[in-house]
Parts: C-alpha cells; sequence; structure tokens
C-alpha cells in the first residue's frame, strides 16, 4: 500500500512543479498575447492613419489578422506612412473603385514571412495578395545596393526605410511611397496614369466609366429605356386584353 502511494505523491507533486513553472515561465514572456492584430501595431508605430483606415474599409487588416492566426507561414507587410498617401497626386485613392482599392492594399502584403536578409535574396517578381505578377498586373520586385533595399513596382520605386515590427510570423516594413501596382497605374491602366493624359483604351475595365457618364451615352441608354418601358406597356396592354 505504502509502496504504491508514495510514487503516485511524487507523480502528483511533480505534476504541480511542472504546472506552476510552465505557468511561470509564461506570465512574464515578451510579446503581444493573443492573435496579432495588425492596427494595433500599426498605430503604436504612428503616422499610418491612412493606411489603418483604408485597411479597415476594405477588410483587409481582419483577413490578415485571420490569415495570420490560421497559416504558418507568415506574412510581409509594405506599410506606406500618411506623407506617402498624402504625396500621392489629388483624387488618386478617390479615382479608385471599392474592388481596386482592395488589389492596392493587397499589392503590400506578401504572403510569406520575410526577413530583411531573406527581402534581398528573395526572387523577383514577388507574389502579393493581389495576385498575378505578370509585368501588366501586380509584379513586385525588390532590389538591393548595399544596405539598401528597394521596392519597385514599374510605377514607383522606393526605399525600405524601416522596419517596424517582426516577430518571427509577421514582418511590418515602412515605405515612404505607396506601392502603385502596373494594372491600375501602369500606362495602359484605366485608372490615371503618374501623366496626365488619360487615353481611353479598349477592355472590360474601360468601359465601366461610360456607363456613369450620362451625356455620353444619351442615346444608347435613352433608348434601352425606352425599349424597357415600351416593352413593359406591351405587357400591360396583352394582360389588359387578357383579363
Ligand atoms: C485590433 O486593434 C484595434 C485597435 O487597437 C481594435 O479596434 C480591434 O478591435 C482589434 N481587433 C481585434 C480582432 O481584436
Ligand atoms: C485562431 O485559431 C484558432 C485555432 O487555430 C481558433 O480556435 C481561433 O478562433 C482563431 N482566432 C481568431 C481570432 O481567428
Ligand atoms: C522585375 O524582375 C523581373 C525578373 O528579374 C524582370 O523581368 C522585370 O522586368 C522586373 N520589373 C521591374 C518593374 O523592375
Ligand atoms: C531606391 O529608390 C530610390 C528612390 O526612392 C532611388 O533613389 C535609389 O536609386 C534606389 N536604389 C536602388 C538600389 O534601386
Amino acid at each position: 500500500m505504502a509502496t504504491n502511494f508514495q510514487p503516485s505523491l511524487i507523480l502528483l507533486s511533480l505534476l504541480l512543479f511542472i504546472t506552476l513553472t510552465t505557468t511561470l515561465a509564461q506570465a512574464p514572456a515578451p510579446g503581444p498575447p493573443g492573435p496579432t492584430n495588425i492596427t494595433k501595431i500599426l498605430e503604436k508605430a504612428g503616422q499610418f492613419t491612412t493606411l489603418i483606415r483604408l485597411m479597415k474599409t476594405t477588410q483587409l487588416a481582419d483577413q490578415i489578422d485571420t490569415q495570420l492566426n490560421n497559416s504558418n507561414q507568415g506574412m510581409t507587410v509594405f506599410a506606406p506612412t500618411d506623407n506617402a498617401f498624402s504625396s500621392l497626386k489629388p483624387g488618386t485613392l478617390n479615382s479608385l473603385s471599392d474592388q481596386q482599392k482592395v488589389s492596392l492594399l493587397q499589392f503590400h502584403v506578401v504572403p510569406n514571412y520575410l526577413t530583411t536578409s531573406q527581402l534581398q535574396t528573395v526572387s523577383n517578381p514577388l507574389r502579393t495578395q493581389a495576385g498575378d505578377t505578370a509585368s501588366n498586373k501586380f509584379p513586385l520586385n525588390v532590389t538591393t545596393s548595399g544596405n539598401q533595399v528597394n521596392v519597385s513596382t514599374g510605377v514607383v520605386d522606393t526605399t525600405v526605410s524601416n522596419s517596424l515590427y517582426t516577430d518571427g510570423t509577421l514582418a511590418v516594413y515602412q515605405v515612404d511611397k505607396v506601392l502603385l501596382p502596373m494594372s491600375l497605374f501602369g500606362p495602359a491602366s484605366p485608372a490615371p496614369a503618374p501623366e496626365p493624359v488619360k487615353k481611353k483604351k479598349s477592355g472590360a475595365e474601360a468601359d465601366a466609366p461610360a456607363k456613369d457618364d450620362g451625356s455620353a451615352s444619351v442615346d444608347a441608354s435613352g433608348a434601352v429605356v425606352f425599349g424597357g418601358g415600351l416593352g413593359g406597356l406591351v405587357v400591360v396592354f396583352v394582360t389588359m386584353l387578357w383579363l
């Protein structure tokens, strides 16, 4: 009896000891508790209010947090400062549709954790959350010269000026320009390109603004409305006859 009792007592105190020590070891552990919150990280860093607002309206902040919690690939975010946004040409953001804003923001997110040294050896073009890396879509290149790391989109070239946050899963790097993708700001895109010339190119997206343009499409839309009205009238007339 006693020989059975003693080992279990030892086992029990051992368990208690392990529980106590792990609890004690966990308590003062550094780093943010719970799931990563990109908004909180950017708030703490300061000067990212525009990015925070855009991440909220496009729901990208939630997506990043969820993805970080649910995958182990980690993530790298290029964070343009408020200055970067305010030095865009006036109306640049407003010229984008909601979907284009989402793409612009996703273009700043790489679905892998990249340390600064990994950044310097990564193969170009980098795949971002915006997808397609074809030269007229969303290519993002990293170029290095000495200790300077640049990201280049084909539209803008800017220096990674600061490492704001790294925790082994999420890396946030400050950039001083908004990364404008070729797809939205390249020479053949419908949104305003850096040069003032606004040419209308053929393509699915180029057709969209024509819908809003009442004066340009008066004939076409007028005819459609009239046709529709007439159809409705005929239906009403036939129904009345039927009755
Ligand atoms: C992240 O932090 C922001 C601001 O600190 C807060 O408003 C938001 O609710 C947080 N998100 C989550 C999922 O906790
Ligand atoms: C994080 O992931 C765990 C499971 O891996 C899940 O139970 C939890 O709800 C997730 N939290 C958030 C905020 O998504
Ligand atoms: C990005 O890198 C790829 C591969 O090296 C190259 O083909 C492409 O021209 C580069 N694009 C830009 C904008 O630098
Ligand atoms: C990095 O970008 C800056 C402009 O922001 C430019 O002056 C510099 O030459 C670029 N460096 C490299 C290595 O591309």
